[in-house]
């Protein structure tokens, strides 16, 4: 199913946090896996939906950071994975498949920006090997420990999607490397996979949406410099954080709406923003936001698959009834 880009009047906005789209859900019972789950967002969104009663995953490239940030938050567990290699991907969810519980919610969070130019594994351009292939393997990977009964995947995109669509031509930036570009990029794959996946998770039950979280101050901004922030109007010129930004609980609270709310069931494929399905952008203004039609494309989100099975090696959906369509 690919829902169209219309809200459903959801009832929240861009001030509700991650608790409030969360009142009166008790999640007991239920299995969340969030990469990144330690920082930023991805820490607002485990922390809440610890409150609410699940027991919270926390895959982590630094497992002794991710260990002390989540030291309070009850119901969680750190297991180390780098979404940067490959082989850590591939031996995290073998370990899962076997030892883990079963899945309820995934939320593909963890992410970087800005990187100078840098090229990881067989030369893959740094913000789409991490950002996207690395949570294409793993998430497709994971297939067998999803819940058969509407188990949700969120793929944790960007209004940085605006930036670029695949560049089907040189995806890993052989050529005129620019950093917004790549992040950009990166953040429509992510957009284009929720597409593909809930196409193909369909017949397991399972549902996709992308999400974009709004603008906040978090450690994703550390390769910044400050003169460029006040440039971007990020910060005032008094150094506070500028108006329109949300605070990380603000921030997580789309993706854990995307992953828990009743309202979505019956929907997918999804690109949500501010607690509801987000309408197609009118214009450039990334603060406004809303989806661009290269974001939602059906065929680029199966070429984009063709290309990531490609790439990794990893087919976890190549019996889907969908894949061939
Ligand atoms: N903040 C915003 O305004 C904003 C806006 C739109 C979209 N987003 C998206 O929201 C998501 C979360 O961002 P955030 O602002 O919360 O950033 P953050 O605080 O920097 O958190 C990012 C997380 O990703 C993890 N990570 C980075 N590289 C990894 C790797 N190779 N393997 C495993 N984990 C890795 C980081 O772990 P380490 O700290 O150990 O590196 C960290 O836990 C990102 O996908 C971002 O693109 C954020």
């Amino acid at each position: 199913m690919t829902t169209t880009q219309h809200t459903l009047n959801s009832g929240f906005g861009p001030h509700s946090t991650a608790d409030d789209v969360l009142a009166g859900l008790d999640l007991t019972g239920r299995n969340a896996l969030i990469t990144g789950g330690y920082s930023g967002l991805g820490l607002a969104a485990t922390a809440a939906l610890a409150r609410a009663g699940a027991h919270v995953i926390v895959p982590a490239r630094r497992p002794a950071v991710a260990t002390a940030a989540l030291r309070d938050v009850p119901r969680t567990q750190v297991l180390p994975l780098d979404l940067a290699d490959p082989d850590s991907i591939r031996s995290f969810a073998e370990q899962f498949r076997e030892n883990g519980p079963v899945l309820d919610i995934v939320i593909g969070n963890a992410g970087v920006m800005a990187y100078p130019v840098r090229h990881i594994g067989p030369g893959w351009e740094a913000h789409f090997a991490i950002n996207h292939l690395g949570h294409f393997a793993l998430i497709t990977a994971l297939r067998p420990a999803f819940a058969r009964t509407g188990a949700r995947v969120v793929s944790v995109s960007s209004s940085g999607h605006f930036l670029s669509g695949i560049r089907w031509d040189d995806p890993h930036f052989r050529h005129d490397y620019d950093h917004w570009a790549a992040y950009g990029q990166s953040k429509t794959a992510n957009a284009l996979f929720a597409v593909h996946l809930d196409e193909l998770g369909a017949s397991d039950g399972l549902h996709a949406f992308a999400v974009h979280p709004g603008s906040i101050l978090t450690p994703l901004q550390r390769r910044i410099p400050r003169s460029e922030q006040l440039a971007q109007g990020w910060l005032t010129d008094d150094g506070r954080i500028a108006p329109g930004f949300k605070t990380p609980a603000q921030g997580a609270a789309t993706a854990v709406w995307a992953a828990t709310s009743p309202l979505l069931h019956g929907y997918g494929g999804a690109y949500c923003q501010d607690c509801d399905i987000a309408e197609a952008a009118l214009d450039d203004d990334m603060l406004v936001g809303g989806v661009k039609p290269w974001a939602t494309d059906r065929d680029a989100a199966a070429r984009l698959w063709t290309l990531s099975v490609e790439l990794t090696g990893v087919d976890g959906f190549a019996d889907s009834p969908a894949r061939y369509r």
